[in-house]
């Protein structure tokens, strides 16, 4: 019974494991961070995506080209538009992203990027997934901040191993069972740590919370928690403490305890879903940046998704851009423009008392316009 099955299951399963080997070697044999602060020029890429994602793209386009006129004019930043990371276009190629559009990508050295629809089931990857695996954007960076409430939180989110490096490539028997894997390598969990570290150490945090399910998942999480508890030890001023995942998402929401936190360091799923949660808490996923860091490329995005469901009702003028323009802020201050971050930063923090989202509130388009104003 099944040997078709199970024959075509471990054939698969060999495959996959030759695969992870090899990234796991790649990833050890180690990369080393392009320096901002020496480039001459820097290529920056522009990409749309679905939904709500061209509302909020034209607004982010708007805001760099005024923050960065000087630097255009003299040939040190070049704003690139990307095309082709369309759903339509999508499917119609069958590729998570098509040929030209990561070769043109990859002419880029840092991108922001619109929402992109993610097709439920079948065996199209999301596009996001595809492009942190494509260019090894290992973190995934999300602060969520709320001073009034003595919230400064920094999530350090490992971004291409876990349940999502083989999220398409599962086995399955039909009307019988479904399996899943999920990968977590030394080397990857050493640098996602060190980051969170490095950031800690950086910017004067002490603390880094090490989040994982490690009392259920003892090879994946159990390799995660150990590998960052070694890593804490070549940061002495640092505490590293240890928690699982449910409990910390009972935490964020606990007033008692919550502003105690300052870093938190977690493999892949649990660090997408909690930093919803920490978005949410900061005044809903359209106020969150995030940023997705590798050695050689970085990638700037909204945290929320495409919003097929605004679109639909017809609201997708009223997209907030606030996200998007935090992940340009990000942007850039990881190629070393700090004032203008600095300035964005600012001008944001003002207008985030407009309301976007529903009729009732502005458009993007007015958003970005008293934004402007301030700059
Ligand atoms: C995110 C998103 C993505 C993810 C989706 C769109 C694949 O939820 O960036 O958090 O799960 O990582
Ligand atoms: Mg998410």
């Amino acid at each position: 019974m099944f040997e078709t099955q199970i024959n075509a299951a471990k054939e698969s399963f060999l495959k996959l494991l030759n695969e992870q080997i090899q990234r796991a070697e790649r990833i050890a044999a180690g990369g080393k961070a392009k320096d901002y602060t020496a480039a001459d020029k820097v290529v920056v890429g522009l990409i749309d995506g679905d939904g709500i994602g061209p509302v909020i793209m034209a607004q982010a386009r708007r805001v760099l080209a005024v923050l960065l006129k000087e630097q255009i004019a003299a040939g040190r930043v070049e704003l690139k538009n990307i095309e082709g990371l369309t759903i339509e276009n999508r499917l119609a190629l069958g590729k998570a992203i098509p040929e030209d559009t990561l070769a043109a990508i990859k002419q880029c050295d840092v991108l922001l990027k619109g929402p992109t629809t993610t097709p439920k089931g079948g065996v199209m990857e999301s596009a996001n997934v595809a492009m942190r695996r494509e260019l090894d954007l290992y973190a995934n960076v999300r602060p969520v901040c709320i001073p009034e409430k003595g919230i400064d939180w920094t999530f350090f989110r490992e971004n291409t191993e876990g349940e999502y490096v083989l999220g398409s490539r599962g086995v399955e028997i039909a009307d019988l069972l479904a399996m899943d894997f999920k990968v977590t390598t030394d080397a990857g969990t050493r640098r996602i740590s060190r980051a969170a570290f490095e950031f800690a150490k950086n910017n004067g945090k002490n603390k880094v919370a090490i989040v994982t399910k490690a009392n259920i998942m003892k090879k994946t999480d159990g390799k995660f928690t150990e590998i960052a508890h070694e890593i804490a030890q070549e940061y002495p001023a640092v505490e590293a403490s240890d928690w699982y995942i449910d409990i910390m998402t009972a935490n964020l929401v606990n007033e008692q305890i919550r502003s105690d936190f300052q870093v938190f360091l977690l493999p892949n799923l649990y660090g997408d879903i909690i930093t919803d949660e920490a978005a949410q808490i900061q005044g809903g996923v359209g106020t969150a940046g995030s940023a997705n860091i590798g050695d050689q490329y970085a990638m700037f995005e909204a945290i929320h998704g495409s919003a097929p469901r605004m679109v639909e009702q017809g609201l997708a003028e009223y997209a907030n851009p606030a996200s998007i323009l935090k992940a340009a802020a990000m942007l850039l201050r990881h190629i070393a423009l700090y004032n203008e971050a600095g300035r964005l930063e600012m001008a944001l923090d003002t207008c985030s008392v407009l309301v976007t989202g529903d009729r009732d509130g502005a458009t993007a388009k007015e958003f970005t316009d008293a934004l402007l104003e301030l700059l």
